[in-house]
C-alpha cells in the first residue's frame, strides 16, 4: 500500500470576541507582511462576523485564508441573530470553527448541535474545524478518553468517509484554554493519537491518516515547535497569541520549521 500524503500543518487564529473592523484590517495588513512562506504551513484567521467581508477583501491576493467562529445550521428564515453557512461563505470565508468549548460551556451547545453545524458547514462548502476536549475535572477523574470518545461520536455519527475527509478536528483541553497552562507535548500527543485511533476505527485507516488534528490551548511562539514535532499534532488553533501580529507570525514560522520533522 502506498503511504498517505503527509499532513500539511494548519495554524488557525481564533480571535474570539475581539477586534473592530478597523483593528482587524490593521492586524491582517501586518500579518500579510510578516507571513510570506506558505510552503510548509496553511494559515487561517477567524475574525468576528462583523469583520469577515472586509478581511476577505484584504486577503484576496493572499495565501492567508479566512474562517468564521460559528454558524447556524438552518439556511435562512426566522432565526433572529443567527448566521448561516451560506452567509459565511458569501462573506468570503472558507473555514468555520464548530463546537468550541466556549460555545459548549456558555451557549449550551450539545453533541447534537455540533453535529448539525458540522453538516451545515460541509453542505455549504466550508471546512469545519470541530473542537473537542475535556475539562480539568474530567481529566482529574481520568475521564479524558471517555469524554473525547463521546464528543467524537456525538459530532460524527452518520458521516461518511468523504465528509470526514473535508473536516479538521481541534483537540483543545478546556483547562489549557486562555490559562497559560499548555498541555505538555506528551499529553497532547496521547490525546491526538487516541482521536486518530477512534477515527480510524470509524472511518478507516486512510481517512484517519489524512485527518488534520490541531492542538489548541495556550499555544505561544515558544511552545509551538515542541508540540508540532509530535507525530499526531498537525497544527494549532490559537486564541490569545493570534491577536498580536508578531506572536502569530512567529507561531506560523515555528510550525513550518517543525513540520520538516
Ligand atoms: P488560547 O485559546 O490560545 O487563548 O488558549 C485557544 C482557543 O480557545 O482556541
Amino acid at each position: 500500500m502506498t503511504p498517505p500524503p503527509p499532513r500539511k500543518p494548519l495554524i488557525a487564529g481564533n480571535w474570539k470576541l475581539n477586534k473592530t473592523i478597523k483593528e482587524a484590517i490593521e492586524l491582517v495588513t501586518l500579518l500579510k507582511r510578516l507571513i510570506t512562506d506558505f510552503q510548509n504551513v496553511d494559515v487561517v484567521v477567524c475574525p468576528p462576523f462583523t469583520a469577515l467581508s472586509d478581511v476577505s477583501e484584504l486577503l484576496m491576493e493572499s495565501e492567508i485564508q479566512l474562517g468564521a467562529q460559528d454558524l447556524y445550521w438552518e439556511e435562512k428564515g426566522a432565526f433572529t441573530g443567527e448566521v448561516s453557512g451560506a452567509l459565511i461563505k458569501d462573506a468570503g470565508a472558507a473555514f468555520v470553527i464548530v463546537g468550541h468549548s466556549e460555545r459548549r460551556q456558555f451557549f449550551h451547545e450539545t453533541h447534537d448541535t455540533v453535529q448539525k453545524k458540522t453538516k451545515a458547514a460541509l453542505k455549504n462548502g466550508l471546512i469545519p474545524i470541530v473542537c473537542i476536549g475535556e475539562t480539568l475535572k474530567e481529566r482529574e477523574a481520568s475521564k479524558t478518553f471517555e469524554v473525547l470518545e463521546a464528543q467524537i461520536k456525538g459530532a460524527f455519527t452518520g458521516f461518511n468517509k468523504e465528509e470526514i475527509q473535508q473536516i479538521t478536528v481541534a483537540y483543545e483541553p478546556v483547562w489549557a484554554i486562555g490559562t497559560g497552562k499548555v498541555a505538555t507535548p506528551a499529553q497532547a500527543e496521547e490525546a491526538h493519537a487516541f482521536v486518530r485511533g477512534r477515527m480510524q476505527k470509524a472511518f478507516g485507516e486512510e481517512t484517519a491518516a489524512a485527518l488534520r488534528i490541531l492542538y489548541g490551548g495556550s499555544v505561544k511562539p515558544d511552545n509551538t515547535a515542541d508540540l508540532m514535532r509530535e507525530p499526531d499534532i498537525d497544527g494549532a488553533l490559537v486564541g490569545g497569541a493570534s491577536l498580536e501580529p508578531n506572536s502569530f507570525a512567529e507561531i506560523v514560522k515555528n510550525a513550518g520549521v517543525a513540520a520538516l520533522r
